[in-house]
Parts: structure tokens; sequence; C-alpha cells
């Protein structure tokens, strides 16, 4: 699919936010589905969605239409559809009219199926208004990735509806793309969010009532653990009950469970992870999800997690933060290949890492830094990894962390391979399987490169 980097400005009258691509909260293990969502005006209007591979449009059918209605806020809708039945990795047109009226088209691309050769992207730690940010969606833009994965902090200070209106789709859902501005990435490209602490650790809302846009924002699979408030993995809302209220009939089933869910994309299986602080990943219950999660994606020729927290890196801002270490275990039985983080502010890639039968639950074991490494793996000719893999992917656009250590191996904890804190994106090619890993900086150039084979 050839995209125009410059687009002509749509109608946006029908729209508070343009549309984007979505999984769904139906997209559970299916390759042929995606969902749109759009914000819209609260009246009375009828939208409808349609869409297209070959031959006649078809309809979506019947809208999600939830009506966001915080105190201090102005009402809106946040509106979406399920594009069904889609012929694998072919490109797709759909269109929003308004009463009948087209208002809006654009074109995507099916999610690949598990024969298909795929690409991603992943960044986090870039909603943060900076022009950094701006370079990096559009870097990421010009690479046409089959989806994106954003490992949280996807928006500063708090994840609030204010703070995506300014620091979120004027940057990744602009109408041209342009290094100074950044690009329409959205409307094109499946992106699948993970919740960080600046998108989801705040939860009182007596100075900010328009927290917690993550849960009203990303239509994605219901499928995490079943959560309620004040248990191990969700911590308890604050502030005006009349507040509260409205968010939670704002967001529906999406809150609080839609901080951990999984999905496949092509022959990849991705379990999505909150590792904030507040979590009591040593929760049997919990743990027992996990790994079943990752037991019935064994059919899958590759697992990857995406989370906040990054369990292993070496920077000595955020180094206190290894709770989500005490899901080593799980991971490394699950055989999962690759783990996704952001929250510190740069590029890391560890060697293989093994914690083998060591009780990462334990919390002084947890602090250990001489985990075993497979140092043979070098990802150009030793490309089958004895572990692990941690990637940190915090280099979307917030300041970088600890650049004294760019270059200064001796300074690295001895699980790390590679360090580079400068802004940047991993894009990954999922060829059967191969993977291939390039972290590509805002000038485009490829900074670091790996491949693994299984
Ligand atoms: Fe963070």
């Amino acid at each position: 699919m050839i995209l125009p980097l410059v687009l002509l400005p749509q109608s946006n009258s029908a729209f508070v936010q343009l549309p984007y691509i979505q999984l769904g909260h139906r997209t559970t293990g299916r390759n042929n589905e995606l969902a749109v969502a759009w914000h819209a005006p609260d009246d009375q209007s009828r939208y409808q969605l349609e869409y297209r591979q070959k031959g006649a449009w078809k309809s979506a059918g019947s809208l999600e239409s939830r009506r966001v209605a915080l105190p201090q806020v102005s009402a809106f809708r946040v509106i979406s559809g399920d594009l069904i039945g889609l012929d694998s990795g072919a490109p797709v047109e759909y269109r929003v009219s308004r009463d009948g009226t087209i208002v809006f088209n654009s074109t995507t691309t099916a999610p690949k199926n598990d024969r298909q050769e795929y690409t991603f992207a992943v960044f986090g730690d870039c909603g943060r208004g900076t022009s950094e940010q701006a370079q990096i969606s559009y870097q990421t833009y010009k690479k046409q990735p089959d989806f994106v994965v954003m490992t949280g902090d996807i928006v500063y200070d708090s994840g609030r509806i204010s703070e995506y209106a300014e620091k979120y789709f004027p940057y990744y859902n602009a109408s041209a793309a342009l290094r100074s501005v950044g690009s329409p990435l959205l409307r094109h490209t499946l992106t699948v969010g993970a919740p960080g602490n600046h998108d989801i650790l705040d939860r009182n809302f007596s100075q900010k009532p328009d927290l917690l846009a993550y849960f009203l924002y990303w239509i994605q699979p219901l499928n995490g653990p079943l959560t309620t408030d004040g248990d191990p993995l969700t911590p308890t809302l604050a502030g005006p009950a009349e507040a509260q209220a409205a968010f939670r009939a704002a967001a529906g089933a999406a809150y609080p469970r839609g901080a951990n869910y999984s999905f496949d994309y092509g022959n990849a299986h991705w379990t999505v992870l909150d590792a904030n602080r507040y979590v009591n990943w040593s929760d049997p219950k919990l743990r027992t999800w996990l790994a079943e999660d990752l037991r019935r994606a064994q059919n899958k020729t590759w697992r990857f997690i995406a989370l906040h927290q990054p369990p292993f890196h070496t920077s000595p801002t955020h180094q206190a933060e290894k709770q989500i270490r005490a899901i080593a275990d799980i991971i490394e039985k699950g055989k999962v290949d690759v783990v996704f983080g952001g929250h510190v502010h740069n590029f890391q890639r560890t060697y293989p890492i093994s914690v083998g039968t060591k009780d990462v639950s334990n919390v002084a074991n947890r602090e250990l830094n001489d985990w075993p490494v497979d140092t043979k793996f070098d990802g150009k000719k030793n490309t089958r990894p004895a572990g692990v893999i941690y990637i940190v992917d915090g280099a979307g656009g917030a300041p970088m962390y600890d650049t004294n250590l760019n270059a200064n191996p001796s300074k690295w904890l001895p699980f790390i391979q590679n360090y580079i804190a400068d802004f940047g994106f991993s894009h990954v090619r999922i060829s059967g399987r191969k993977f291939t890993l390039e972290q590509i900086d805002m000038d485009g150039k490829t900074v670091d490169s790996i491949t693994i084979t299984k």
C-alpha cells in the first residue's frame, strides 16, 4: 500500500478526534478483524462505518457508542465499529458517514495471517509534546509497519482527556506527515497500547476530573484477569463519587479489566501487562492467569510481552522499580522470546537472560544482577538465544535518561548487551521463524540490530 505523505484536509466538524485503528474488544485470537474508533460531538447524529477490500462497500453494522460525560469536561462520544471477515494482509478502505454524508475516508491493512511476513514498531514514553515525539511519529510512519506497540507513558503527565487532545492525537493522527509535526499514523496503522504509570497510576479525580483516558480510548480485547477495585491488580478510585461514577459509566467493561490482555497477530502471541508498582504479580491468581495465557500460546512461533516498567535494565534512574521481575520465571517457562518495556527513557537490550529456578517472588533475589546470560548470542552469527531478551523502548519522545552510559559498557550491569540513550523506536520484521530488530533513530538511521532465528 502506498500512503500519501500529505493528505488533503478533511471535514472535521463531525469529529472531536478523527478515526484511529484499534484491535477491537472482540478481536481475540483472530487475524481477520480490526476496529475503527473515533470521538464524536455529543449530539444525535447517526454515524455509519463502511469498508471494502475488493468489491462493494460493506457496513460494519451497529456501532458501539459510549457517552463520556465527566464533570467539568465537555461531553463527547467514543464510537467504534468492527471490520470483520477481512482478507488477511490485504489493503482495506474504510469510510465514516454522518447522517448519510461521507465525512472521512482512509486506508489500512488487514492483519497478517500466520504465514505472512509482517513488521511492527515499538516505542514508549512518548506523549510529552516534544519535537522528538513528532520526529519519532514521522519516522515510524515512514516505515509503514503493520502495527505499532506503545509500551506505556503514552500520554504525560496523567493520561488525561485534555492531555490526549494536546499531546497524543495531534502527533499521531496529524493530517500530514512532517518531521516537525508528526504523522497520520493512527488512521492507517493499528496501534496497541500498554498502560504506564503516567497513563493509569493516578486514580484520584479530586484535582483531575478527566483521568484514565486509557480505559476510554483504547478499544482492546477484554480477556485479561477479571478484577475489581482493591484486588491485587487494581487500586481503588478516589475523589468525588460523582466523578468516579461518571468515569465508570463512560468506560463500561474496559475499566479496570482493560489494563491486561492478550492477542494474536500473524504467527505471534502478545501478552500486554500492567507492571505498575501497585500490582502484586506474586499473587497466585495472577501468576496462574499469565502462565495459562502463555501455555495456550505454545502453538505460536513467537511469544512477546509488552509492559511498561522493565524487569531488567541498567539505568540508575528507576533502578528500584523491579517489581515485575516477580514473573521472570513464568516468562521463561512460557517460552517468551522478547519482552518490550519502556519507563526508562532510552533504548536497552539485554543478553538472553535465564532466571532458572531462582525464586523471583523473593524480593531480595529480585535485586540480584548476576543472572546467567547467554554471552555467545550476538544476533549476527549466533542468532539462537538461550534465554529471554528484554528490550527497553522508552525513547519515544520524553527527555533521555542517563546519557553518560552511552558507549560506556564498563558502567552497564552485566546482563546488558547494548545501551543507547537517544530517541528512537524498534522496527521488527517477522519472516516465519526469523525475527529482525532494528533500532531506528530520529534520522531514520539504524543504530542497533539483531536477528533471532528458531
Ligand atoms: Fe513510566
